[in-house]
């Protein structure tokens, strides 16, 4: 790929889904990209581009867009989050529930890739409700909204099938066994879990006003990939959909400097999580 043909794709790709490849990052566009060289029978990289351009295949911009994102997820990825929900954020919405204060809880993974981490919010509300032998509230009160922008992604998340490798990155037995039946190489997903969680695509790009507001956001390890503008933006849009007192939960190895114009950073059991500030809304 000549550093012509990389400044085509770099400036497309950062159009189309925020994603900010710079120089040293050629190689990954090349290879992620060379399959389509092939497959169109293209002689150069400004080839795919001018036919990107042309629409002639209606869908090559979408796999272009899926070929470029990473998928990388896991369950219950980092720990801290998890303890979060079940230790801080249940009792609290399980009181409110039940005093009147609210009638459900709103919860979007923001970036869901394949499943992973929607499924896992809600196989951690449940078994928490199971073990604390709550009978008047229940997954029904707790609506999962899962997004991403990789169509590819969100077919297999709503398949709610998983080989023994996804199934190895990060889900306990205990879990495994209460959620999942094996059918030989391939784990299915409970439907009542399955059931409990909304896909749809969604690029972080576009406006966040028709998904509604919600009591917590898990938008983790995606604005890595993004300039420190659309980062900034994204969290700031976040902001405006969270309800009062709403939280965003970024991946613990990522880095969010100037959350103080919108959040509050709590910590709880070496996590941090951010809450909306009251005067954000
Ligand atoms: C590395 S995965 C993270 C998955 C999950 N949140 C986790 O922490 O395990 C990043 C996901 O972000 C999605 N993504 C990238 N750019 C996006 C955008 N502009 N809008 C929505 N999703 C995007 C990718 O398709 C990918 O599935």
């Amino acid at each position: 790929m000549s550093p012509a043909e990389f400044a085509l794709f770099q400036e497309y790709i950062k159009e189309q889904c925020g994603i900010d490849f710079n120089e040293d990052k050629s190689y990954l566009i090349e290879s992620r990209l060379s399959k389509f060289l092939i497959k169109f029978q293209l002689a150069s990289f400004e080839e795919l581009y001018r036919m990107l351009n042309k629409q002639q295949d209606a869908g090559l911009a979408e796999k272009i867009i899926d070929a470029i994102t990473t998928n990388e997820t896991l369950w219950f990825r980092d720990k801290t989050p998890w303890i979060t929900l079940e230790e801080v954020l249940l009792p609290a919405y399980i009181n409110e529930i039940r005093s009147g204060q609210r009638s459900k809880v709103r919860i979007w993974s923001a970036a869901c890739s394949s499943g992973q981490e929607p499924y896992s919010i809600a196989m951690c509300i449940d078994r928490y409700l199971k073990r604390s032998r709550v009978q008047d509230v229940t997954l029904a009160h707790f609506e999962i909204l899962a997004t991403d922008i990789s169509s590819t992604v969100l077919t297999l998340a709503r398949m709610g099938k998983y080989d023994t490798i996804s199934m190895s990155r990060g889900l306990d037995h205990e879990y495994r066994d209460t959620y999942f039946q094996q059918e030989g190489r391939i784990w299915k997903l409970a439907e009542v879990v399955k059931d409990a969680v909304a896909f749809r695509q969604f690029n972080l790009q576009n406006s966040f006003i028709g998904l509604g507001k919600f009591d917590a956001v898990f938008c983790r390890y995606v604005t890595i990939y993004f300039s420190e503008k659309f980062k900034k933006t994204v969290f700031s849009k976040i902001a405006n959909s969270l309800t009062e007192q709403g939280v965003l939960f970024i991946g613990n190895s990522e880095i969010f400097f100037d959350y103080k114009e919108n959040y509050e950073m709590s910590q709880y059991k070496n996590g941090a999580f951010f809450r909306v500030r009251g005067d954000s809304e």
